[in-house]
């Protein structure tokens, strides 16, 4: 189990959570930013920051958003696990369904 982004980041990637996650697992893609199964240690910190109400515990995540679930797994097939965000940068590895988004917020 894990924390997870959701639709509400998409387009807006506020970035509040990035700052408060103390194992710097929040990566950005192109359009939203996603939380590394792995590397996430649950503690819960971000959760609260994003003023968007983007990030949920795995099992609170509502109905209409569970392909996203999938979609913070999927985005690191292509970048694995490492270890670390900031040095990192944006990756364009967001899912193709994501990329394929309409404009959203505001
Ligand atoms: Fe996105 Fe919210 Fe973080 S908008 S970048 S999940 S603070
Ligand atoms: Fe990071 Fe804790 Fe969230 S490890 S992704 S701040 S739950």
């Amino acid at each position: 189990m894990t924390y997870i982004i959701a639709q509400p980041c998409v387009d807006v990637k506020d970035k509040a959570c990035v700052e408060e996650c103390p194992v710097d697992c929040i990566y950005e893609g192109e359009r939203m930013l996603y939380i590394h199964p792995d590397e996430c240690v649950d503690c819960g910190a971000c959760e609260p920051v994003c003023p968007v109400e983007a990030i949920f515990y795995q099992d609170d995540v509502p109905e209409q958003w569970q392909d996203y679930i999938k979609a913070n797994v999927d985005f690191f097939e292509t970048i694995g696990s490492p270890g670390g965000a900031s040095q990192l940068g944006e990756v364009g590895a967001d899912p193709q369904w994501i990329k394929d988004l309409p404009p959203q917020g505001q």
